[in-house]
């Protein structure tokens, strides 16, 4: 016992003194052998600014006052049919959509992603789906709407589960415990997950929802309602940002893993997610309304599509078309981005309500 406790001391020794503390090049975002304990020196600021503005858009679902959805939904003609299935599909996708992406930020990706940075914002990310998911919640209560009818309807109703049982093989093939990165098979698995996740998923399916519902809130329906989603969006564009700048240091670092053929198969995967993004918004809104309807939402998907290929060095797969709903490129626009945050920061920090203008 006595040699035990002496060789742990004189291990420990051996690894103290300035000579062996962490440096800056030690750091990967993946595959990394150094200490992950130590948030600093920092490497990918990146990570910490995204950290440190989604700690700063802090929200909290219940401080919404929801009395006037409550009221428009009880009324008998202030929402017509097709607006009441809008709602309910959205709230059926959503409710179960953002414990998917919160599962696998937590049992598939973050223990692959081997730096402190990276984990700090994904930490902050995993509250954030749950304050999503709390959300949900909140307004499926509020409005009285069938708890079981609504939860269950990733798994009932075809649009909504198909979008789901896309995503499930992407992060199953990572949260298997005996799955490790460290070959380019194995990396290009995780490359792969977060391809699916952080462009498709949060990326591409959602942008029907956030849509239609934003679109409600800016003819004054459902204001509750759209306030929250509008805050969602806001974290959505974060998070997606995020997992975009994940790929592209991976790849950075790992040039070896971008081969033409896995490049094919992104691109596929993304065309994929537009494809089946655009039936459910055909699902959703059979005939036109709120001033939109499923071929605008098709262009608007080719749109936000054409942008993510993009970001992530994948070649444009559609034509540019022009924008049917320029009111979103205020949250959705690169260029504008940083300074949508920044106005809303401040407006959310002073109580101030958000800004429905164009
Ligand atoms: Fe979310
Ligand atoms: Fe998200």
């Amino acid at each position: 016992m006595a040699l035990h406790v002496a060789e742990i001391a004189e291990k420990q020794l051996g690894q103290m003194g300035e000579e062996s503390r962490l440096s800056v090049d030690d750091k990967a975002m993946i595959n990394c052998r150094a200490d992950l304990n130590q948030l600093i020196p920092f490497k990918y600021m990146w990570a910490w600014e995204k950290y440190l503005v989604g700690c700063a858009n802090h929200w909290m679902p219940n401080e919404v006052d929801m009395t006037e959805d409550l009221n428009l939904w009880k009324s008998k003609d202030g929402l017509t049919d097709q607006e009441r299935i809008i709602i309910k599909r959205n709230l059926g996708f959503f409710a179960t959509a953002d414990s998917l992406v919160a599962n696998n930020l937590v049992l598939a990706i973050y223990r692959h992603i081997t730096n402190p940075e990276c984990r700090q914002y994904l930490l902050r990310q995993a509250f954030e789906e749950a304050l999503h998911t709390h959300s949900y919640q909140h307004i499926i209560e509020s409005l009285g709407l069938d708890q079981a009818e609504t939860f269950n309807m990733y798994r009932e109703v075809p649009s909504v589960a198909t979008k789901a049982n896309w995503a499930l093989p992407f992060t199953q093939s990572l949260s298997d415990p005996l799955f490790k990165t460290g070959t380019p098979k194995d990396d290009q698995r995780l490359l792969r997950d977060l391809i699916a996740f952080y462009v498709v998923f949060e990326g591409i399916f959602f942008y029907v929802g956030f849509t239609q519902i934003l679109s409600m809130g800016r003819r004054n329906k459902m204001v509750g309602t759209a306030e929250q989603f509008q805050y969602i969006l806001r974290d959505e564009s974060m998070h997606m940002n995020f997992g975009i700048d994940m790929i592209n240091q991976i790849k950075l670092e790992n040039p070896h893993l971008w081969t033409e053929s896995f490049q094919n198969e992104m691109i596929k995967i993304i065309k994929e997610g537009v494809e089946l993004e655009y039936q459910y918004a055909k699902d959703t809104m059979a005939d036109g309304i709120l001033g939109m309807n499923a071929d605008m939402l098709r262009d608007f998907l080719h749109i936000i599509a054409n942008r993510r290929l993009v970001q992530v060095g994948l070649p444009k797969q559609y034509k540019e078309v022009e924008n049917p709903f320029p009111w979103m490129s205020e949250i959705m626009d690169l260029k504008k981005e940083k300074n949508f945050f920044e106005k809303r920061v401040t407006e959310y920090q002073t109580g101030g309500a958000l800004d429905w203008d164009e």
